[in-house]
């Protein structure tokens, strides 16, 4: 077994949590999943950064005495855990003992490698980015990195030698090319640290709101001193506790820091620089990821254009937001976070593609194997099942190469390819249309077989990004706990297993745009607890209420039950689809209406849908409609399907678990 010790930035306490910090933290937990999956020992660690002016202002603005105000802000970032049911092993706060012991601990061994003296420091300081900018960086007069202004600073100060560590960081970066993922982000480092180091002011006199500097309290540490030390605060450092220099010696070499792109510095030369003077060893490795941008710049506090995790996922549901950031986000690049892109990867990818692979794998077991999984016999199976089985085999290779490389967003693709394959394996196979010969029972248990057997891997193969839906497809596979990823193999579903009752994994979300926007708070947020998609979470606030439309007018029009009753609604299930030739808007469908044969309805919804999204869906028809041809095809019946003004039509939808031909009234 391998340890891991995975950790998040500490993130300031000035604002409160928004969709960047919970990426960072759910991007960390779907890696320390997935190393737990691999047999790996995880230590994962995250928690809030709280000392510096910056947040002494934010008090101040908001009226509080500074540690109740950090008090409620960090609750929230805790609450923010739990509510997006992060796996963390420890939260550490910088106001907490014991990283206070930690970080006067490294001082103190850093003072005593004779890198610290005292001067005086003139120059600019950015409150926003708690950072000291040389004058010749500044642009218009203003930060470099976030463009706010800057304070000219003229006090005592303590320094660090950061410029005597320039070789020795020069030597270290020459050495360990993988340091920082990507590759180009050292680069960028290296260039920095070529063009020469300063020495670097690592105190304050002017407010009071930090570390005292030990043996000589009129001095706080410079934030960033303070901050990254929590890394080995929360192993123990500087705490003289039994088991402390166990736990370091353990964890220590194992770390990777995962941080957004405008820390790299931070992190990839001053840490190793404080590190190495410490006689501490430099962390393993550092995974720099781009920015979610909204509207076009960083979403960000200071700019105010924050989306809420809570909003997003409470319409989405926690796996639903996790899947789409950790799906549209290569490590690296910078990403839009924006209501169409999550609603289309929402509706396409979980929605139809997995969620309808789910339904139909398991409603065909049920319907046609009384819900016992068949067997295929290894000896009987032909070139389509064994394909199938080598492209599963590929896949959960490919898939753990992606996640020990970190690319998560790769590691969904290619689990979605494979729920393509085995949703065209399906097709191929038409499992509705060798039910009805008994000659081909052996064919139809094996096709049963290995649509829920891969439908399993696929299960364990998202578990890390999505545990809870993860979790319900093993439930209605009956199979009990997550399946480790080392012993994960293609073909070991176990015949005869009873399975449980479909239920929709993710319903389709019928809203629109504007819908959706009526239900997101776009600025500051409240914390609470998210939940499950369409259940407001308890403590949130009551999303704003679409404006009801307005009622409409009685007239006599209004019919009675008797009328209403003699139309027969009924639930059917999309056995065919295929594009009417010729024809721009209609779709030509076999839908099992619960009848003894399939009957043809042509809808016109090909505008909205591809043919192969629909096969397997779950939909409502109206089963009394006098037949009528369309481009020469009798239709029998008519789907329901709601359009907004001037829209494409949405099919009604329909719980996936109700059976063929139920009546719907
Ligand atoms: N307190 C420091 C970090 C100290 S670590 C020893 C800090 N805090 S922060 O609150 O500003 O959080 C910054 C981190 O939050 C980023 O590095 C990133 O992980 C995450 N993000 C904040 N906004 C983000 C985006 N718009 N996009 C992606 N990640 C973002 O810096």
């Amino acid at each position: 077994m391998s340890e891991s010790y995975l950790t998040t930035p500490i993130y300031y306490i000035n604002a409160q949590p928004h969709i960047g910090h919970a990426y960072t933290t759910m991007l960390t937990d779907a890696i320390a999943r997935s190393r737990r999956l691999m047999g790996d020992d995880v230590f994962f660690l995250t928690g809030t950064d709280e000392h510096g002016q910056k947040v002494d202002r934010a008090a101040q603005k908001a009226n509080l005495p500074t540690p109740q105000f950090a008090d409620q802000v960090s609750a929230a970032f805790r609450q923010m855990c739990r509510d997006l049911k992060i796996s963390n092993d420890d939260f550490i706060r910088t106001t907490e003992p014991r990283h206070f012991k930690a970080a006067q601990e490294i001082w103190r061994r850093v003072q005593r490698a004779g890198d610290i003296y005292k001067g005086e420091y003139e120059g600019w300081y950015c409150t926003v980015d708690e950072i000291f900018v040389p004058e010749a960086q500044l642009v218009d007069g203003k930060c470099p990195t976030c463009g706010s202004k800057v304070e000219r600073l003229k006090e005592e100060s303590y320094y660090f030698r950061l410029s005597k560590y320039e070789k020795p960081l020069l030597d270290f970066y020459r050495d360990h090319p993988d340091f920082i993922q990507p590759d180009f982000r050292l680069n960028e480092v290296r260039t920095f640290v070529e063009a020469g180091l300063q020495d670097l002011s690592i105190s304050r006199t002017s407010f009071k709101w930090g570390i005292p500097v030990p043996d000589d309290p009129k001095h706080v540490m410079y934030v960033w001193f303070d901050a990254l030390t929590n890394y080995l605060t929360a192993l123990g450092f500087g705490s003289g506790d039994a088991g402390a220099e166990e736990r370091i010696a353990r964890w220590w070499p194992t770390v990777t820091h995962f941080i957004g792109k405008e820390i790299v510095r931070q992190h990839a030369l001053y840490w190793p620089a404080f590190l190495m003077s410490a006689g501490m060893p430099v962390p393993h490795r550092i995974v720099a990821h781009g920015f979610w941008m909204m509207g076009g710049a960083k979403m960000s506090k200071s700019l105010g254009n924050v989306a809420r995790y809570q909003d997003y996922a409470g319409i989405f549901g926690l796996d639903g937001l996790r899947y789409f950031v950790m799906r549209e986000m290569p490590i690296g690049q910078d990403a839009s976070f924006s209501d169409e892109a999550i609603l289309t990867r929402f509706n396409a990818d979980l929605a139809n593609d997995l969620g309808n692979l789910v339904s139909r794998a398991i409603t065909m077991i049920h319907r046609y194997r009384d819900g016992r999984v068949p067997s295929s016999p290894v000896e009987s199976r032909d070139a389509l099942d064994t394909d199938l089985v080598a492209a599963t085999t590929a896949t959960i290779e490919s898939v753990k190469a992606a996640f020990s490389e970190i690319e998560v967003s790769q590691a969904l693709q290619d689990t979605w390819a494979l729920v393509s394959r085995v949703n065209k394996y399906i097709v191929e196979r038409a499992p509705w249309v060798l039910a009805k010969d008994a000659a081909n029972d052996a064919t139809l248990d094996r096709t049963l077989y290995h649509a829920a057997d891969t439908l399993r891997v696929i299960a364990a193969l998202v578990d890390p990004v999505m545990p809870d839906a993860a979790g319900r497809i093993r439930a209605m596979l009956s199979i009990d706990s997550a399946e480790p990823w080392t012993s994960l193999k293609a073909g070991t579903l176990a015949a005869g297993a009873q399975l449980r009752p479909v239920e929709a994994l993710f319903p389709r979300i019928e809203k629109t745009i504007e819908e959706l926007r009526g239900m997101t708070t776009p600025n500051e947020p409240t914390p609470a607890s998210a939940t499950t998609p369409g259940t407001p979470s308890p403590a949130a606030p009551a999303p704003a209420a679409a404006p009801a439309p307005a009622p409409p007018a009685a007239t006599d029009s209004r019919i009675s039950i008797e009328d209403f009753m003699k139309v027969e609604l009924r639930v059917a299930k999309v056995l065919e689809a295929e594009a009417v030739p010729k024809s721009k808007k209609l779709i030509k469908l076999k839908v099992d209406a619960g009848e003894p044969e399939p009957r043809t309805i042509v809808a016109g919804i090909a505008e909205a849908y591809q043919p192969d999204q629909l096969v397997g869906r779950t939909i409502a028809i109206v089963a009394n409609l006098k037949p009528a041809k369309l481009m020469g095809i009798e239709s029998n019946g008519m789907v329901l399907a709601a359009s907004p003004e001037g829209g494409l039509p949405n099919l009604v939808a329909v719980d996936p678990s109700l059976p063929a031909g139920s009546r719907v009234r």
